[in-house]
């Protein structure tokens, strides 16, 4: 049985901060940002809003899309990083908001959970959704799979350039429009890690972001690896001589901390793929320097990360990778179009994945391009650790989605903050009620209660 996105929605915060602004106030270059990271905007919630809210939006749009009506909803699964609860979860708040719009009890068939790993959790909650249906659990019904995080880093770190906001949803079932996913073929990796963590009561991360980028391209080459015997024996695939598993793939989309972020992770995985084959050989004689060789054969992270030289070398030789015409060539066909939106919103954690797939259809749409039939393979990365590599085919009827996306108006009408009201926002010295701005038919926190029986207890509105 097919099953797998029918629709996708976005709901991205108005507010949201430019990145040469950020930078001035920040003494750095912004080439830094804009060239180094490909951040031009990022993303600001206001005081009144919250992951919930975020993913309550992105559900609503999608229903109203749709014209679903909750007893069309057999699943709704919120996977964020940003939860703000240890045992309630964030699907209940969203189901919550909706049943003031659809009535209360609504809803009250659905099941569901939150998911947490970092940013590869909303992958697994559309895996196991995409089982539900397959197992023919579904009874005729549909998935909400909500993926919504709020990407905050302290003030002054490193990370602080790498942030965003918002939510994607996607509508799986089993006559999807957009996407079936392939069969048998997701791949996965795990290790105990701590390149990235939040604990309790901490409202941003501890991140150690330079080893994370390492470990985020190791693991999702292992989950590659897995993949490419899958696909291979389970027939979705067959190589000629002289071809890679990425041949196959017409587009990757790959999880997107920052938009440079999935160029890097491209680049790492080609070579890898590559070095076996005939064509390197050419490239590497066109680059005129051999590829760097680690110190240590077992090329763990450690041994990796303490070989400076190597790290050293091998940064260069990347750099000039990047720069050949056979990189160009498959960055540009296979990836680019995917880090568009990334460069507007900036970090969306969980939802970065899923932005870039949206944006990659909207831009390889516009290019006049037949998406029907085209395979695109999913790199996805939580911190902590876990990769998750998989694909799927668009489908035939993608056209009737595709052809009304719009990200610049879906965005519009954005405010740009100040640094100073960027600063009092992240400072969390405003309440809900002293909103920046006054959005009409959305969800928003009036408040989150300190009593001592009922503290944390929150409340939202539709705001009419
Ligand atoms: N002009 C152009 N490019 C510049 C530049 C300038 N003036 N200054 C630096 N750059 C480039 C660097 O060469 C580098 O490019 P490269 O990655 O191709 O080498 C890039 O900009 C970033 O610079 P770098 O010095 O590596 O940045 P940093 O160490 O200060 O921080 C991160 C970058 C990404 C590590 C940091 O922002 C971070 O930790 N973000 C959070 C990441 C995250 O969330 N990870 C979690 C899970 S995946």
């Amino acid at each position: 049985m097919a099953a797998g996105i029918d629709d996708i929605t976005i709901y991205i915060p108005r507010l949201y901060i430019d990145a040469a602004d950020f930078a001035k106030a920040r003494g750095l270059d912004p080439e830094k940002l804009q060239k180094g990271l490909g951040v031009s905007q990022m993303a600001i919630v206001d005081t009144n809003q919250d992951p919930a809210c975020l993913a309550a939006n992105a559900c609503l749009q999608i229903m109203q899309k749709n014209k679903l009506s909750p007893e069309d909803i057999g699943r709704l699964y919120v996977s964020t990083e940003s939860s703000f609860d240890e045992s309630k979860a964030m699907n209940s708040y969203v189901i919550g908001m909706l049943e003031q719009v659809y009535g209360q009890g609504a809803f009250e068939h659905c099941g569901g959970v939150e998911t947490k790993f970092a940013c590869v959790s909303g992958s697994y909650a559309l895996y196991d959704n995409t089982n539900w249906i397959r197992a023919g659990e579904a009874e005729g019904k549909h998935a909400l799979v909500v993926v919504s995080d709020i990407a905050k880093y302290d003030m002054g770190s490193s990370g602080e350039m790498t942030q965003g906001a918002g939510a994607v949803v996607m509508l799986l079932n089993d006559e999807p429009r957009l996407l079936a996913f392939d069969p048998k073929v997701t791949a996965t990796s795990i290790k105990d890690e701590y390149d990235f963590y939040r604990p309790f009561g901490k409202e941003t991360p501890i991140v150690h972001g330079q080893y994370s980028n390492l470990l985020y391209m190791i693991q999702v080459r292992k989950a590659l690896e897995i993949y490419k015997k899958k696909a291979l024996a389970s027939g979705l695939m067959k190589l000629e001589p002289g071809e890679t598993i990425l041949d196959h793939m017409d587009y990757l989309n790959m999880h997107l901390p920052y938009s440079n972020m999935g160029k890097k992770a491209l680049a790492y995985l080609v070579r890898h793929e590559w070095r076996q084959l005939p064509r390197w050989k050419k490239i590497i004689q066109e680059m005129g320097i051999p590829e760097p060789v680690p110190k240590d054969p077992r090329g763990t992270i450690e041994s990796v990360l303490g070989d400076e030289e190597f790290m050293a070398k091998d940064h260069e030789f990347t750099k000039l990778f990047t720069k050949t015409r056979e990189f160009q060539e498959v960055y540009e066909a296979k990836l680019a179009s995917s880090l568009i939106a990334s460069k507007m919103i900036g970090n969306l954690y969980t939802a970065s994945l899923y932005l870039g797939f949206r944006s990659c259809l909207e831009f390889e749409y516009q290019k006049g391009i037949d998406l029907n039939g085209k395979r695109i393979g999913f790199g996805s990365y939580g911190s902590g650790s876990s990769a998750m590599v998989f694909s799927g085919t668009i489908q035939p009827q993608y056209e009737e989605i595709v052809k009304n996306m719009n990200l610049e108006a879906e965005l519009a009408p954005r405010r740009k903050l100040t640094l100073q009201e960027y600063e009092i926002l992240h400072e969390n010295k405003l309440s809900p009620e002293e909103s920046m701005l006054h959005t009409k038919r959305e969800f928003v926190l009036v408040d989150v209660n300190t009593t001592v029986e009922s503290r944390g207890e929150r409340r939202y509105i539709f705001n009419e």
